[in-house]
C-alpha cells in the first residue's frame, strides 16, 4: 500500500522543506526562458511569504511531497509556487491540495482566487481550467487565471452526502443545470439520490451506466429530474447527441461529468466538485454557482463558521 498522505497548514519553520519541494517540482518541468522565478527563491523568501500570507503542505511519512503559497489581499487569494514532487504525480495530490487551499482562503475571508500560468505549459492551463479557473488577461510570460471561491461543505459519510442533496433540492427550480465532477466513486450519484428525494421524483436514482440519461418525473408539482452520466463519454460532441434541450426547461438537469468543459453545457449552472479525502471516506463538496441565477442562492448551504 502507498504511504498515507496528509495535508496541513504550513508554518514559517517549514520554509526549508518547502524550498526543497518547490525546486524539485519546478526543475522537473521543461526548461523555459526566462526561467521560473520559483527557481531563484531562497529560504528567507518562503519564510516571509508564510509570515505575510499562508501555505499548505502535503506530507507522507513526515516527508513533504507538495506545497503551495497563498497571498491574500483585498479579498483575493493569489496561489503561488504550486509544487508537487514528480514521484507522487497521479495520486490526486494537486487536486486535493488546491481544493483545500481554496477553502482555507475562503475561511480567511477571500472571495476570489487567481494565479499566473506560463504560456509554455498549455497542459497546466488546461488543468486549471478543469478546476474552474478562467483565463483573465496577459501576465509577464504567461496569463492570469481566476475563479470565484466555492461554498465548501464537509461530508463525512454517504448518508451526509444524501442529506446535502436533500438540502440542495430546497433551492432548486425547473431549468436549473447542475454539473457534478469528481473521480470514479466520488459520490456524484449518491448526491443525486438525495436531490431526487428532496425534489420528490419517481424511481430510484441509480448510476446510469448503460443508459446515458434517465428522466425521473415529479410526483408532485415541483420539477422533475433528468440525470445524465457523461463521465464515460469521449468528448462534448457526444453529449450533443443527447437531447438535453427538450427537457431542460421544465426539469432540474444533473450531469455527472469527468471534469472540464462544463462551460459548454449551460451559461448559468451550478458546478459541484466532489473531492475525496486523501485517505478516508470523507468527501469535501465545492459548490460554485455560475451566472446570475445563482447569486446568493447557496448562502444557506454554507458551512457554519
Ligand atoms: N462521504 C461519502 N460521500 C459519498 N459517498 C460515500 C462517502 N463515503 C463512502 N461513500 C460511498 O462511495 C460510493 C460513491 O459512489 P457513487 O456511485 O455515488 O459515486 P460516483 O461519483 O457517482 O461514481 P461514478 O464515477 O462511478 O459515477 C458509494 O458506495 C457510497 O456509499
Ligand atoms: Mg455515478
Amino acid at each position: 500500500m502507498e504511504p498515507e498522505l496528509t495535508l496541513r497548514i504550513a508554518t514559517p519553520a517549514d520554509a526549508a522543506e518547502m524550498l526543497r519541494v518547490i525546486r524539485a517540482a519546478f526543475s522537473a518541468r521543461r526548461p523555459v526562458d526566462p526561467p521560473a522565478a520559483a527557481l531563484s527563491d531562497g529560504e528567507a523568501d518562503i519564510a516571509l511569504a508564510l509570515r505575510e500570507g499562508a501555505g499548505i503542505v502535503v506530507e507522507s511519512d513526515g516527508v513533504m511531497q507538495a506545497c503551495v503559497l497563498l497571498e491574500i489581499a483585498d479579498g483575493v487569494v493569489t496561489l503561488r509556487r504550486v509544487s508537487v514532487v514528480p514521484t507522487v504525480a497521479g495520486r490526486g495530490v494537486a487536486r486535493s491540495m488546491i481544493a483545500s487551499a481554496l477553502s482555507v482562503a475562503a475561511d480567511l475571508g477571500a472571495s476570489r482566487a487567481k494565479l499566473v500560468a506560463r504560456t509554455e505549459f498549455p497542459e497546466l492551463i488546461s488543468w486549471w481550467q478543469e478546476h474552474g479557473f478562467n483565463v483573465l488577461e496577459p501576465a509577464p510570460n504567461g496569463v492570469w487565471m481566476g475563479r470565484d471561491l466555492p461554498v465548501v461543505v464537509d461530508v463525512p459519510t454517504a448518508d451526509d452526502m444524501r442529506d446535502l442533496g436533500r438540502r440542495l433540492a430546497g433551492v432548486l427550480r425547473a431549468g436549473d443545470v447542475l454539473v457534478a465532477t469528481g473521480d470514479l466513486g466520488a459520490g456524484k450519484t449518491t448526491l443525486t439520490q438525495g436531490i431526487g428525494e428532496g425534489l420528490d421524483v419517481e424511481g430510484p436514482v441509480i448510476s446510469p451506466t448503460f443508459v446515458i440519461s434517465r428522466v425521473h418525473p415529479a410526483r408532485g408539482n415541483g420539477p422533475g429530474l433528468v440525470h445524465v452520466d457523461a463521465y464515460r463519454l469521449g468528448d462534448a460532441s457526444e453529449l450533443a447527441d443527447i437531447d438535453l434541450d427538450a427537457s431542460l426547461a421544465d426539469a432540474v438537469t444533473l450531469v455527472e461529468w469527468g471534469g472540464g468543459l462544463a462551460e459548454w453545457l449551460a451559461a448559468d449552472r451550478l458546478e459541484i466538485d466532489i473531492v475525496r479525502g486523501l485517505d478516508s471516506d470523507e468527501r469535501t463538496v465545492y459548490l460554485t454557482g455560475v451566472g446570475e441565477r445563482w447569486a446568493g442562492v447557496l448562502d444557506t448551504l454554507r458551512r457554519p463558521a
